[in-house]
């Protein structure tokens, strides 16, 4: 990657040897590349200020997660009063242990995309999946909430019909990612959209009860939803079926992000406050939702001139502001937003720019990895960009600066996610930690991963370990394995509470052939008194009977 600084390196070689050679600067040879030096050193001012605010040091992510931690311990005890962190129950007990066994359904609604699965399980056996993806259209995102879940139920309906299996009342996993209000397995409250969504009539409502809902007016398949759970969970129990049972944490980083982990019920005091099942189990997973970090304000030192551009013209201002400042949702919008200063300010395209370039929301994310995936001196993705934005006769310069600005904005999208990764890492506090990533942003960028675990790393305490895997469609496997888990779960349960019945019963057999014996003593003991009394009795009128005799 030729980049600003090795732009600077190599004018800064020429100048020597040109001083050596005792020749003047003025009367340097003009190549293009000392001529692009020339004018990116005049320029680097007025860059490096706009960049310089998207530097976080590490003191600042370490004042981050230290704050981010607080948010948690008070999520966990208060829920979102005191907290913005809402550390969210999800009833999920436990991981999986290769024990389940059966035919599970999985729907996942994440970003943009809707995916039904049907998964077949059976222990020591690979998993069979079969998937059906669409595009959530426009229309349901951000129309009525019932036309959203009609769209919903139409394409699981479909999916379960084209395999036969429309009787068969399977068991149901709906990983819906956005931050609900769960008071138990399958009962979630819908805090908020994030992400864009406007769809009405669906915040404060029960999501299963809308898919229900919206699977009786299709009429067409029967089925049984056994769990909510949102993608991270999903992730982070689709990493622990591949890895043997154990994940430390689950992450989203995509459109939106997100954080899971197991957590002791002891503390999910707020949670399981509302809980409408009983929980007897010693630890849940927590979804984090640490993504409304920042919405009191907290993480305002972080915040730039571009965020709060970004923010205040979102759909949902003042909402969710860490998924803002780390994932895919806004990072494009942001790196426009600097372009255009930067044209404005005469530093990139001549000042010119285009049309495109001053308009809203048109540099999506995925230009950021395309242009970052683009080989040293090959600049093919950023030309055609360049061209979908309509800008003509940029200069090599003005493709180096373009990347750069996307290295810095993602560079600072990676160090937060780093941040708050090392904060959960530090409380979860377990030997050789397993991080389960999945979303596109994380997935597509090429420098990501590595960004992440570089920063980690920095900002993990001392003595502590971890490895990160990828985990591919995570989410949705996750909400078919959640399905199995509760059955494995249930069928144990009812295990346990037919061994306990059995149990029972011997000890009152038990008990009643004990009583019986006592019983039986204590007439074999009363029979003895009688007998022994009688005896004394006959003994007594016998030596009375003979006295009287002797005195006669
Ligand atoms: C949502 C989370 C979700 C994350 C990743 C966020 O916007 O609030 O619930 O897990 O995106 O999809």
């Amino acid at each position: 990657m030729l980049g600003i600084i090795e732009l600077g390196i190599q004018y800064r070689t020429w100048r020597s040897k040109a001083a050596k050679g005792k020749k003047s600067p003025r009367s340097a040879p003009s190549t293009p590349l000392a001529k692009m030096a020339k004018q990116l050193n005049e320029e680097s001012i007025s860059l490096e200020s706009v960049m310089a605010e998207f530097k976080l040091s590490n003191t600042t992510l370490r004042r981050m997660m230290s704050h981010m931690s607080d948010n948690m311990d008070r999520g966990l005890e208060s829920g979102l009063e005191r907290s913005t962190i809402a550390m969210l129950p999800s009833f999920v007990p436990e991981l999986p242990n290769g024990k389940e066994r059966g035919k599970f359904v999985a729907m996942d609604l994440g970003g943009t995309n809707l995916r039904v699965m049907l998964m077949e399980l059976e222990p020591g056996e690979p998993m069979r999946t079969k998937q059906f993806n669409t595009r959530m259209p426009n229309a349901a995102m951000h129309g009525t909430g019932e036309k959203l879940f009609d769209y919903i139920a139409k394409a699981l309906c479909d999916f379960l019909i084209e395999r036969e299996l429309a009787e068969e009342c399977l068991p149901v996993g709906f990983t819906f990612s956005y931050p609900c209000d769960q008071t138990g397995l399958r009962s979630a409250t819908l805090l908020r959209w994030t992400k864009g969504v406007t769809a009405t009539g669906c915040v404060g409502e029960d999501v299963v009860q809308l898919l229900e809902d919206a699977i009786k007016r299709d009429g067409r398949v029967k089925v049984n939803i056994v769990a909510l759970i949102n993608d991270t969970v999903g992730t982070m129990v689709a990493a622990a079926y591949e890895a043997g049972g154990h994940c430390d944490i689950g992450v989203i980083i995509g459109t939106g992000t997100n954080a899971s982990y197991m957590e002791s019920s002891k503390k999910i005091v707020h949670g399981l406050a509302n809980a409408t099942e009983e929980y007897n189990h010693k630890t849940m997973i927590i979804d984090t939702e640490w993504g409304g970090f920042g919405d009191n304000g907290e993480a305002d030192y972080i915040f730039t001139r571009y965020d709060k551009i970004v923010d205040s013209k979102s759909d949902h201002p003042g909402v969710n502001s860490l998924d803002k400042l780390i994932a895919g949702m806004c990072m494009g919008e942001l790196v426009r937003l600097v372009l255009e200063r930067l044209c404005e300010n005469k530093v990139l395209f001549n000042g010119i720019g285009s049309k495109m370039l001053r308009t809203r929301n048109t540099f999506p994310t995925k230009y950021i990895s395309e242009i970052l995936h683009d080989d040293c001196g090959v600049y093919s993705n950023t030309r055609q960009i360049m061209d979908e934005l309509g800008i003509e006769g940029a200069t090599f310069s003005d493709m180096l600066l373009l990347r750069e600005v996307c290295v810095v904005v993602s560079r600072r999208s990676a160090n937060l996610a780093a941040a708050a990764i090392a904060c959960v890492l530090n409380r979860v506090r377990r030997p050789n930690m397993l991080v389960a990533i999945d979303g596109s942003t994380y997935k597509y960028h090429p420098f990501f991963n590595h960004w992440v675990c570089e920063k980690i790393r920095e900002l993990l305490d001392p003595g502590l370990d971890f490895k990160i895997v990828q985990t591919g469609d995570g989410s949705g496997r996750g909400a078919a394995l959640i399905a199995a888990i509760v059955s494995r779960v249930k069928r144990e349960e009812e295990k346990r509470l037919r061994d306990l019945e059995i149990q029972r019963q011997k000890a009152a057999e038990a008990e009643e052939k004990r009583l019986l014996e006592i019983e039986a003593e204590k007439e074999e003991a009363e029979e003895r008194a009688r007998k022994i009394s009688e005896m004394m009795r006959y003994q007594i009128e016998r030596g009375a009977e003979e006295s009287h005799q002797r005195f006669e």
